[in-house]
């Protein structure tokens, strides 16, 4: 995780989870392995989940890309595939589309996104 400060406010974080044993984290295990099966998913070593938050008077200045990229210094060699799930209705699918996350599947209400890092 990467959270970032200002004059001791947190006003934005970068997280990537494998260890949640929340419903949410299970049914993107479910869709991993459906996408598996389709041949559309060709990565083992996967991070499950990424969520990235950013104060609103903080966004499009850069800091969810910044934090993402330190996010991937970090875990170096851990993860092939970043893997995550956003609404459709999410105004903001399109940072994530520019931050180089793309679309490898969906279903009525939701877009499957990866980042490959091979
Ligand atoms: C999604 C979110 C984290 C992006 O953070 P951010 O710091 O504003 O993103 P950045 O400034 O790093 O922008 C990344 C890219 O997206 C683009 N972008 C960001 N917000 C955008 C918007 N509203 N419309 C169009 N493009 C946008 C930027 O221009 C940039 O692309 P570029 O490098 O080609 O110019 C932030 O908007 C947010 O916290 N949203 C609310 C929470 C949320 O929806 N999270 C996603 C679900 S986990």
């Amino acid at each position: 995780m990467v959270i970032t400060e200002k004059y001791g406010e947190i006003i934005g974080y970068y997280l990537f989870d494998n260890f949640s044993e929340t419903s949410d984290l299970k049914e993107n295990r479910q869709i991993i392995a459906k996408l598996k099966i389709k041949g559309l998913i060709l990565s083992e070593k996967i991070s499950f989940r990424a969520q990235a938050v950013v104060e609103k008077q903080y966004q499009k200045s850069g800091l969810s890309k910044l934090m993402l990229s330190m996010l991937l210094e970090q875990t170096k060699g851990k993860y092939d595939l970043l893997f995550s799930i956003v609404m459709k209705n999410n105004p903001k699918l399109i940072a994530h589309l520019s931050s180089g996350w793309e679309i490898i599947g969906e279903d009525i209400d939701k877009v499957y996104v990866g980042y490959s890092l091979l």
